[in-house]
This record gives structure tokens, C-alpha cells and sequence, in this order.
């Protein structure tokens, strides 16, 4: 066998065991023998440069070479989808399309993913070109990236059309967003809000090393081409799954408005033990003709809608209204609450917002409130259960006048929901906050030094703003703690 066979038959092997492993969830060997041909093949493709291949299962590990991302062209544009959260616009929906077809047809039930959207172009059954939506018309080239994501195949199998394009969503499962966030709180950086921000700021990032370790995933649920295998579109993903793609396990063909219904309410529920993000069911109308028949309005297609589900809500009690004051001064309110479980996990506090939101919910201390979190890490309250209030009715909450951290007497600009401390050179959590903002990553990128020990360096009187870091002498700080 020459170098090239060897080589070539190293990657065809590897991407099998990939998509076996992946994609299936059933390998076929160890992970350390995995590893050993991955290494084999590493190996000679150091020796034999030119055998290189952008598509070799090898790419996958990412490289921290990658530069700034092309803008390109949407061959098709991508759109969004109407949307509705209501039960009776999902029956209208449906029979808008009965009266505009006026002949038998199928609606494609699928699970609406909550990621960041994805357009793969696939020439000769390979991966060449993943292109973020960006405006709809142009976006931006994340190849290297995307080629980090297991479940997405760089070499297809199977009959697959010469060219196509295929859409989907990229996801980061919940465990590993968890995890991502359990690690960023340890190093004090902001952490992602939900799986949806952590997936697309991943995609953005300019490390694909990094991208890989971020372990991603992907479903693919629209095929474009010129040549696509069925009139079907659920046809067509099945054929998409044949050629090495993850579809979703969970589509399913209704024939009946009861059926779309069905569809709904068992998902409502039950994708809380999706292992990704959901926020909603997509309705397609199955065949390809009556889709191009419906077409689109300016916006999106009429041929598909999205219902999106409620957030999940609990009722609980306000037993407090507490306030932050950040960097810039502005403060915020923060309702302090009975413990209570949501999605999953245990909520004391949730976001209030500003003035005009505790006005508008008319909040009073003892209260029972509506809590909701939609895949956020901070939730909010939404609601008043009014009909809960007995004779004793607590106090009204008013928002504070005066600043909770210095005593400064607030202001509210014209036009603005916010109201600030103006205390800006002597309220310690704008001081503070001006100094982590001032180290953090995205500014001076100062390593070494987090919100903690800016705020004993603070207590102790060693700084009092920025400057004053670069003053700071090793015999201040060499005998603290933690230094
Ligand atoms: S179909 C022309 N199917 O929801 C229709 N979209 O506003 C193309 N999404 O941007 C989209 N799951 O990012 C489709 N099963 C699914 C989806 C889905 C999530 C996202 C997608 C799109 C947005 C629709």
C-alpha cells in the first residue's frame, strides 16, 4: 500500500467511526483506539505535506492560526419565521394553507432548536463553506470553526445530490454550558446568559482550538439545492441522514390540524428533557411544490410558522426589594424572594428592572409573584397574582431616592428607564466597577487580577481608581492575602 492509501484509508475509517460515535451514538471501537488512528494519521500527514487536505478528519481539533472573518453571500437568502404563541394563530395558520392549496397535504412538526443558525455548502460530498446568518443576505465564512463540531460531517456518504446547501441549528447542550459557565465564574468573567449567546459567541471566536474544546452541536432541518432526492421535505432530511447528517430523532409528518396539537403539547412538556435549548415547534408544509406554490412574503415563508412555547413560570413570594448600583452608576432593583423551583433550578432573586416596571406591576412587600426564565440566567417577574392579597396588604414597593452604597441623592435623565448614583468619584461599586471593567478581558486584559482582589486592594485604600494600579508597590501587596 502506498503513503496516499494509507493515508486515504486512515480518513475514510475515521470518518466513519466519527459519525458512529457521534452522529449514532454507537461507536465500534474504544475511544483509545480512536485516538491511536487519529494519531497515526496526524502523523503522516506531518510527513507527507502534500497530501493535505482541508476536509481530513484531523482538521476537526481546531487551530489558533485563524484569522478575521470573510463576509459572504447567502446563495439564498436566509429568512426567519412568522411567529406566534398562540394556539388559535397555529389554527389559522393551517387553515390559510388548506384554502390556498385546496388539495390534500402533510405538515412537518419539528422541534424549533434555540441556537445560532447555520448555512453549510456541500460540493462533491464535501463540507465547503459554514456561513453564519449575519443579515440574512451576507454572513460571515466560520468554516474553520464549524469544522470543530463533531455531529456536522467534513465527507459525506451515500447518494447525495453534487451541490446543495444545508441549514440548521448550532447548539451548546445545556451540561456543556453549564460547565462553561461553572469554569468562567471561577476565573470572575461574565458569564453567557443562555446556550444561545454561548453558541454564537463561540462560533466568533478567532481560536477554532478553542472552538473545539467547546464541544458544540448541530441539527440540520432545511435542505436548498437544485437537486434535492424527494418532493418530501421530511423525505428529504431522511435522505440528508443517510448522507451523514444529525436530523432530529423528534420530526414527524401530521396529517391533521389534532395531530399538529398533539404535536405541541407533548413537546410543551417533554422537552425539558431535551439535552439542548428548545423554545418552540416550526410547522412546515411537507411537499416542495405546494411550499413553492405558498411562496413568501417579504419576510418569511408562508408555507411555515413557529409556535413558541411559554416561558416556564412560577409563583412565589416578594419578600424584599434590594438594590445594585454597577459601574456606571445605574441602579438596579432586585426582587428578593421566597425560594422557589423553576427549570430546574432554585430562584431567590429575579430582576426588577427599573422604576416603571415596579409601577406598572403596582408590586407590593408579601406579594406572590409570577417568576419566569426563559433559558436566562437571571429571571424576571412578570406578574402579580393580585387575587393572593389578603386584608393585610404589605407595603407598596417605591423606588429608592437616594443611592443604597454612598447616600447620594439619585437622578433619572430625561427619557431614560434608569436611575443613577452621581456620585461617580467616590460611590465604591462605581469605583470598583470602573476598575474590573478597566482589567477585565475585552479592555486592558490585565491577568492576575479579578473583582476580588480589586475590592481588598480597594478596602485597604491602595487604589481609588485605574492610575492607581500602576502605582501599586510590590511591598503594598507582597504580604496579602491571596498575592
Ligand atoms: S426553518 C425559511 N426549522 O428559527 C425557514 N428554523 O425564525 C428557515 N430554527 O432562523 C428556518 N429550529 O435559526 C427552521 N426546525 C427548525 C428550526 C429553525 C430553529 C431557527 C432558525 C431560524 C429561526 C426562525
Amino acid at each position: 500500500m502506498t503513503v496516499k492509501e494509507k493515508i486515504d484509508r486512515l480518513r475514510a475509517e475515521l470518518h466513519r467511526h466519527n459519525y458512529n460515535y457521534y452522529v449514532l451514538n454507537a461507536p465500534e471501537i474504544s475511544d483509545k483506539e480512536f485516538d491511536d488512528l487519529m494519531r497515526e494519521l496526524q502523523e503522516l500527514e506531518k510527513e507527507h505535506p502534500e497530501y493535505q487536505d482541508d476536509n481530513s478528519p484531523t482538521m476537526r481539533v481546531g487551530s489558533d492560526l485563524n484569522k478575521n472573518f470573510t463576509q459572504v453571500a447567502h446563495k439564498y437568502p436566509m429568512l426567519s419565521l412568522g411567529n406566534t404563541y398562540s394556539e388559535s394563530e397555529v389554527t389559522d395558520f393551517y387553515e390559510r394553507v388548506k384554502k390556498a392549496l385546496n388539495e390534500d397535504f402533510e405538515i412537518c412538526c419539528e422541534l424549533k432548536y434555540d441556537g445560532t443558525s447555520i448555512s453549510l455548502t456541500y460540493e462533491d460530498g464535501k463540507l465547503v463553506r459554514a456561513v453564519t446568518r449575519g443579515d440574512g443576505e451576507k454572513g460571515d465564512n466560520v468554516t474553520d470553526n464549524v469544522k470543530t463540531i463533531r455531529t456536522i460531517p467534513l465527507v459525506l456518504h451515500g447518494n447525495y445530490p453534487k451541490s446543495f446547501e444545508i441549514r440548521g441549528e448550532i447548539l451548546m447542550p445545556w451540561v456543556v454550558f453549564e460547565e462553561l459557565n461553572r469554569e468562567k465564574e471561577a476565573r470572575e468573567e461574565p458569564l453567557f446568559a443562555n446556550p444561545r449567546n454561548a453558541a454564537s459567541g463561540t462560533l466568533k471566536l478567532q481560536n477554532s482550538a478553542i472552538v473545539a474544546s467547546r464541544k458544540l452541536d448541530a441539527y440540520l432541518y432545511y435542505l436548498l439545492g437544485e437537486e434535492l432526492p424527494c418532493d418530501g421535505h421530511y423525505e428529504n432530511l431522511q435522505a440528508a441522514a443517510s448522507w451523514g447528517f444529525k436530523t432530529s430523532e423528534h420530526t414527524r409528518k401530521a396529517h391533521s390540524l389534532e395531530e399538529v396539537f398533539e404535536y405541541i403539547n407533548y413537546w410543551d412538556t417533554e422537552r425539558k428533557n431535551l439535552p439542548v435549548a428548545t423554545d418552540g415547534i416550526v410547522l412546515k408544509v411537507n411537499s416542495l411544490k405546494q411550499q413553492k406554490n405558498l411562496g413568501f412574503t417579504a419576510k418569511s415563508p408562508r408555507w411555515a410558522i413557529a409556535y413558541k412555547f411559554q416561558a416556564e413560570r412560577a409563583l412565589t413570594r416578594l419578600n424584599k426589594v434590594t438594590y445594585q448600583v454597577g459601574r456606571t452608576g445605574a441602579v438596579t432593583p432586585v426582587a428578593n424572594l421566597d425560594s422557589v423551583q423553576l427549570s430546574g433550578t432554585i430562584v431567590k432573586r429575579a430582576s426588577l428592572h427599573n422604576a416603571d416596571i415596579i409601577e406598572g406591576l403596582d408590586l407590593h412587600i408579601g406579594d406572590m409573584v409570577y417568576v419566569e426564565k426563559g433559558g436566562e440566567i437571571i429571571p424576571k417577574i412578570t406578574g402579580v397574582d393580585k387575587d393572593a392579597r389578603g386584608m393585610l396588604i404589605g407595603e407598596k414597593v417605591k423606588f429608592i431616592t437616594h443611592c443604597p452604597e454612598c447616600g447620594s441623592k439619585l437622578i433619572r435623565f430625561e427619557g431614560e428607564a434608569a436611575h443613577y448614583c452621581p456620585n461617580e468619584t467616590a460611590c465604591p461599586p462605581q469605583i470598583k466597577g470602573k476598575i474590573e471593567h478597566f482589567i477585565s478581558r475585552k479592555a486592558m486584559n490585565i491577568d492576575g487580577l479579578g473583582p476580588e482582589t480589586v475590592d481588598m486592594f480597594y478596602r485597604l485604600g491602595l487604589i481609588n481608581d485605574t492610575a492607581d494600579l500602576y502605582q501599586l508597590k510590590t511591598d503594598d501587596i507582597k504580604n496579602l492575602e491571596r498575592m
